[in-house]
């Protein structure tokens, strides 16, 4: 089951208040959800987000009784999603990025190259494109930018040139495949705890879910969405993500920063939850229109 990642502070940077409305963006195991929603208790509304129907499904039962809606959407779509429920700004929003340990663990998406699965990726598995459909599409060059770019991937060439070579003679259809390939490609150094096939696993995934695309959509519309004094609290777990937050907060037109630095989780936290090692939290209020 999902821990969620710095609780105490996301809701001291939330900083929800009874009453409040406040969007969980990205509800997975529905853990901060809770939190905010008992803070808000049944005069506030919790409006919950997330592209996987299936992580809804579990966060339900952690809400019942709270005045939460769930809605199985993309955050990029806020705006629609608020304009149908007929609310025009909300006191806070919050958005954990990423995927959850669950999604994670289970090998039928095809997240982890720790156990075999179908090569699919997909956050949303009702729509949009699965990774091994892309291995099969892409250009030699599109392939090897998306593992240069999302992925920071040295050997990016040489793996999408060795996925061109498979291709001709088979399909790249499961996860033990694909990290097999990309290990025949990538020198391991020595003492390197990270397996080579980690950075083409997070790169295919970003781009099979359009992360970075969705992302600077949601942060460009944010700011009609909050009431001035409003809230944004984001946790990223990779830099190409904690950059595009960084840069978006910046703009001092708009938003006063509440974290000049990017916060960090605990040693013990980190202790108890590996995953939140590379947590990076960032907040900020909209600004009162003068
Ligand atoms: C790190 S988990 C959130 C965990 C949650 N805060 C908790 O306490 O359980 C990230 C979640 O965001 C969802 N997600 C990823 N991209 C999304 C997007 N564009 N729109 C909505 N949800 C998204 C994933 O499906 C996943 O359930």
């Amino acid at each position: 089951m999902h821990i969620p990642v710095m609780p105490d502070e996301v809701l001291h940077y939330l900083d929800p208040q009874p009453r409040q409305l406040i969007v969980d963006a990205t509800v997975g195991g529905g853990g901060h959800s809770r939190l905010i929603a008992e803070i808000i208790g049944e005069k506030g509304r919790l409006i919950g987000l997330d592209l996987d129907p299936e992580m809804l499904a579990l966060a339900r039962p952690r809400l019942v009784g709270m005045n939460a809606t769930l809605v199985h959407r993309s955050f990029d779509e806020l705006s629609e999603v608020l304009r149908s429920l007929r609310i025009e700004a909300v006191d806070g929003i919050l958005a954990d990025l990423g995927f959850c340990s669950d999604q994670l663990a289970d090998p039928n998406r095809g997240l982890s190259f720790q156990q075999d699965g179908p090569l699919d990726m997909r956050l949303d598995q009702t729509r949009g494109e699965p990774a091994s459909s892309l291995l099969r599409r892409l250009q030699e060059r599109e392939l090897a930018d998306i593992f240069w770019r999302y992925g920071e991937e040295r050997y990016s060439r040489r793996i999408a040139a060795r996925i061109m070579d498979v291709r001709r003679k088979a399909t790249l259809e499961t996860t033990e495949q694909l990290a097999t390939l990309v290990r025949t490609c990538v020198p391991r150094s020595r003492g390197h705890a990270i397996d080579p096939a980690t950075r083409v696993f997070q790169a295919l995934r970003i781009a099979v879910n359009d992360e970075l695309g969705a992302l600077e959509r949601f942060l460009a519309v944010a700011p009609d969405l909050l009431t001035p004094g409003g809230r944004l609290v984001v946790i990223s777990f990779q830099s190409l993500e904690d950059r595009l937050v960084k840069r978006a907060l910046r703009n001092k037109e708009i938003w006063e920063e509440l974290t000049r630095k990017p916060v960090t989780a605990q040693d013990e936290e980190i202790r108890n939850n590996p995953r939140a090692r590379s947590a990076k939290l960032r907040a900020a209020t909209k600004k009162e229109i003068p």
